[in-house]
């Protein structure tokens, strides 16, 4: 079982501070979907007020179409798993499953039977009768799981689960958790300030500032169709130019910065704020000017990284462009010292307003 969750103009207000910004989007039954931001920006208020334990001050949440106002928390269908999983150290692993099912009056066998098919479920066999100080990290991470599984939610809510892991293992458990999500259906809504994670394992990403959603949209579009500056800042790598709007055509737009004219493809709600985005990806060393969108450069630094090279590169005025190239064994790398051109196509920058105050774009 899985349901859609629906926030229309949601807003938390503590005291008066705004956490929480008329938040609206809709979420699919059975998707995978993330919050994505910077500490502080709202995220676990949001979680809070779909589990029921914050009220909002303004706007309506849905869950499976049904509104969700006087519903308490443990009349919701909702699942919470917390940064620090909250695990019974006391209880054997199969009774931490269990626990939630005790309470629905389901004797001991069936509980023991259901503890078996989630630990089957989570990649934990055999694991039933181990104390909770015997398993790892990640396989913590997984009795979380499966006990917040055992009431068979609708809506499984995750707030930054993974944080507390190290990096190898956070990396193969959003690989678990992506299948454990696919394999239940269930719809969940995940919370994290790492954008690793978010575009590793989610359907769709919303990005927030300040409370305010700034894209809702694939992870692909929100890495190669940022919608403003703080998404393409706060999302990957870019080299930002500061500067004015000159001109604009289409889709086209002619910027004028302290390194140049250079051309790029407008964002929406550009305003005197915008700002050029070139990710290092997208800029080419060459040798000699292009006809646009070209700067003499000096190369200052090679870092090798193994599956791609990071040349930094100065022009004229100090300013540094950094360019990325993927290593494929056979590419020439110039030395430090050698006089470039850095070069991009005007369908890879973006002149980005800096964040959304008002609407934000959502994709479905
Ligand atoms: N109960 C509360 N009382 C007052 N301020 C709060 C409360 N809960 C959250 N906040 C504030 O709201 C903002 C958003 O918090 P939170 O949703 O926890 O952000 P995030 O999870 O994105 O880090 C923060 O500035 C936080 O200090
Ligand atoms: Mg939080």
């Amino acid at each position: 079982m899985s349901a859609s969750v629906e926030l229309q103009d949601v807003c938390a207000d503590f005291g008066n501070f705004r956490a929480v910004d008329k938040v609206s989007l809709s979420i699919e039954a059975g998707e995978f979907f993330s919050f994505l931001g910077p500490s502080g920006c709202g995220k676990t208020t949001i979680l809070r007020m779909v589990s029921g334990f914050v009220s909002p001050t303004a706007g309506t949440i849905s869950i499976g179409g049904k509104d969700m106002r006087d519903q308490r928390p443990n009349q919701r269908p909702t699942a919470l798993i917390f940064q620090n999983l909250a695990l019974f150290p006391l209880m054997p692993v199969w009774e931490n499953i269990a626990f939630g099912l005790e309470a629905r009056g389901i004797d001991k066998k069936a509980r023991r039977q259901r503890a078996e098919e989630l630990l089957a479920l989570v990649d934990l066999p055999d694991a039933g009768d181990k104390a909770i100080s015997q398993l790892s990290g990640g396989q913590k991470q997984r009795v979380a799981i499966a006990r917040a599984l055992a009431v068979e939610p609708s809506v499984m809510l995750l707030d930054e689960p993974l944080s507390a892991l190290d990096l190898k293992l956070r990396q193969h458990m959003r690989a678990e958790l992506r299948a454990i999500q696919k394999r239940t259906n269930v719809t969940f809504i995940y919370i994290t300030h790492d954008q690793g994670e978010a575009l590793a394992m989610s359907d769709r990403v919303a990005v927030m500032s300040h409370g305010k959603l700034q894209q809702v949209a694939r992870p692909r579009e929100i890495y190669d169709n940022p919608a403003n500056g703080f998404v393409a800042a706060f999302v990957g790598e870019s080299n930002i130019f500061n500067g004015t709007l000159a001109s604009r055509t289409h889709e086209l737009g002619t910027f004028q910065t302290e390194n140049g004219v250079f051309e790029g493809r407008l964002g929406p709600g550009i305003d005197d704020s915008a700002k050029l985005y070139v990710r290092p990806e997208n800029v080419r060393l060459a040798g000699a000017a292009h006809a646009s969108n070209s700067i003499a450069v000096e190369v200052t630094d090679i870092a090798f990284e193994g599956n791609f090279i990071s040349i930094r590169t100065v022009d004229g005025s100090g300013r540094i462009i950094v360019s990325e190239a993927r290593n494929d064994g056979a590419g020439l790398v110039p030395d430090p010292g050698a006089k470039l051109y850095a070069t991009f196509d005007a369908a890879k920058a973006f002149i980005l307003a800096d964040e959304f105050t008002a609407k934000p774009v959502v994709a479905a």
